[in-house]
């Protein structure tokens, strides 16, 4: 979950550096530092906190050179504090790392017994001590590295210098990403956790897989194994601008983000839609013969969990075909019935989530046909499913607010593109249903448009419902997954309790929190549901709860149990979750920010959760 930017080259390696880790910071932000190698010497600052306090610290002692390596941090060993801070340097080594050691206390255990004095407690410090030992004992830089290597268990990106060879950056990979940028108009080169960290340099990228490595210098970069196997690296290019990792004028990146969806949406269904033949291009995923498949069963964490369980509604109604849901934290724990008979689809914006990369590779080992939707391009599980059923990308672009919003809308509609998709290749769905279908997805952006340009009416509803203690969040059918993501969205920002739960079981407990200091915000859009989650509203008001509800354009009876009611345009039911979540999105963030929370960063959060 941490970030990592390193480059090598001309130019003034802070610099870029820090300015990579700024677009990184989502990742960790509980201390950060950076290494700058000088005439053959290290220099490091590291400092606490956000990235301005690092700011501060280079702003006092600054640091010149032009080989250099950084970090921003989400605290696994070790509690953030300066000493626990990368980067770790010992004997002229030094690392940067994202990850977890697992056999920690044993590697620490044993170099204690050899006399090595640690600084911190961190098990990043770990690999330093080892490079150095093995440098100590003869071996060149490269050699030293793979050494240590083979003394390390566990999910790492390294990121290493050594003084004794300045001409180079040493990185290594299992499980934590790594992409290599390459220099375009100068001999340099960079590296670092994920792709808008270089954007502003570079659009040229290799992604390292597991159990490799790369020695960076100024003029080339070589990427073997990890025992030295010389392999060919695939180049890519990757057209994300660096504006689009910019926040382009918005206070915060979660707003910029939610006005994005109309385009981030209009990406997701761009070419992918065969409109006289009703069908679907599903693009990278391979599904193969879909009657092989019995059933579906979806994996994914947080918000991408939520999309899951509004995806099986769009899967079992268009396509007739049994889809479970399961967080992928949970799943492979419990003896997961599933073999190739199983399409198991994994959902993730960042594709790094670990429990989500381990949930697949659990699914694999039963013979399961693996396959994603995933917005990183060539992150971990994205490239797990390669070659098995393969990947859809969102291309939502990069999404840098903790919180997700773009990423969500987007993988909804991905889904609902894949249900149709199944829907016609299982000989369910007829050609007119599936044209009515495509017409009508295609007109979320600009239904999506229309509610955001209406944004100043849920800033009033902010304001007066800012200081609540909890907020309870009510959806029935595809709409309760959307109650969930929108008490998600609401506590992971402003920090204030809240409860998504099914209209309908209501009566079976939660009825007991209302009175007149307990908000209700309700879906009840238009739907088979409409008569009985209204029935559920009367009972609210009926216990003096305050209710927001979200309906649906034309509902004339609505404003008389609400206090506050905004309306979405009408679509589809299967369509309805896309909209409705849009001002729940906008009402999460106009609370958090009148109370003054730090919406892009919320404490104790990481954007990609690559720890399990
Ligand atoms: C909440 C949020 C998280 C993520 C979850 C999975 O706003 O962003 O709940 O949805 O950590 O992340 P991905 O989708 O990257 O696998």
């Amino acid at each position: 979950m941490c970030g990592i930017v390193g480059y090598i080259g001309e130019q003034d390696a802070t610099d870029i550096i820090v300015e990579g880790l700024r677009k990184l910071e989502y990742r960790g932000y509980d201390s950060a530092g950076v290494a700058v190698l000088k005439d053959g010497r290290t220099e490091i600052r590291r400092a606490v906190g956000k990235l301005r306090n690092l700011d501060k610290a280079l702003v006092e002692r600054p640091l010149t050179g032009s080989v250099g390596i950084g970090h921003t941090r989400w605290a696994t060993h070790g509690r953030p504090a300066e000493q626990n801070a990368h980067p770790h340097a010992v004997d002229g080594i030094t690392v940067v790392h994202n990850g977890i050691i697992e056999n920690y206390l044993e590697l620490r255990h044993r170099l204690v017994q050899r006399d090595r004095r640690f600084s911190s407690e961190t098990d990043t410090e770990i690999m330093a001590h080892l490079v150095a030992e093995h440098a100590a004992r003869g071996l060149g830089f490269v050699d030293a590295v793979r050494a240590a290597l083979t003394e390390v268990r566990g999910a790492y990106a390294f990121v290493i210098l050594s003084e004794r060879e300045p001409d180079k950056i040493i990185t290594a990979k299992n499980a934590s990403p790594i992409v290599i940028g390459y220099g375009e108009n100068a001999e340099e080169n960079y590296v670092a956790s994920d792709i808008p960290a270089l954007l502003a340099h570079t659009r040229t990228f290799t992604f390292l897989n597991d159990g490799e490595m790369a020695v960076l210098s100024k003029s080339g970069v070589v990427v073997t194994t990890l025992d030295g196997q010389p392999i060919e690296a695939k180049v890519k290019r990757v057209d994300w601008s660096p504006v689009m990792a910019e926040k382009g004028g918005h206070k915060h990146f979660m707003h910029k983000e939610i006005f994005e969806q109309p385009t981030a949406i209009a990406d997701t269904i761009r070419g992918r839609v065969i409109m006289e033949e009703a069908r679907v291009h599903l693009e990278g995923m391979e599904l193969g013969d879909v009657n092989r498949l019995q059933r579906l069963v979806i994996t994914a964490c947080g918000t991408s969990y939520h999309a899951g369980l509004v995806g099986k509604f769009m899967i079992e109604q268009i396509a007739r075909l049994p889809v479970e849901v399961d967080l992928a934290s949970e799943f492979r724990y419990r003896q997961p019935v599933i073999d190739e008979t199983t399409g198991l689809l994994a959902i993730s914006q960042s594709g790094e989530t670990a429990d989500t990369l381990a949930a697949i590779k659990e699914g694999k080992r039963h013979g399961a046909p693996v396959f994603a939707v995933c917005n990183v391009i060539e992150s971990s599980i994205a490239r797990e499913c390669t070659g098995s059923g393969g990947v859809m990308y969102t291309h939502a672009g990069p999404e840098i607010g903790v919180a997700s919003t773009k990423a969500f809308t987007t993988q909804l509609v991905a889904l609902h593109l894949l249900a149709i998709h199944l829907g016609r290749e299982r000989g369910i769905l007829d050609r007119a249903t599936a044209q009515e279908m495509l017409t009508n997805l295609r007109e979320v952006p600009k239904q999506i448009e229309t509610m955001l340009n209406r944004e100043a009416s849920l800033v009033a509803v902010a304001r007066r419902y800012a200081k609540s203690k909890d907020v309870l969040y009510l959806g029935r059918g595809p709409n309760y997954p959307i109650a969930l993501e929108g008490a998600l969205k609401l506590k992971e920002i402003s920090y204030i309790h809240a409860e998504g739960y099914a209209a309908g079981e209501m009566k079976h407990g939660p009825i007991a929190l209302i009175d007149e200091n307990l908000p209700t915000v309700a879906i009840a859009t238009q739907g088979d549901a409409y008569e009985k989650t209204v029935s559920n509203l009367e009972e609210v008001r009926a216990r003096d709860g305050k209710l927001i509800i979200i309906a649906s354009e034309g509902d004339s009876k609505i404003a008389a149990i609400a206090d506050d009611v905004f309306i979405v345009p009408r679509n589809q039911p299967l369509i309805d979750p896309i909209l409705t979540v849009v001002p729940l999105q906008l009402l999460a963030y106009h609370i958090a920010d009148i109370n003054g929370t730090d919406v892009d960063q919320p404490r104790n959060l990481a954007k990609s959760v690559t720890v399990e």
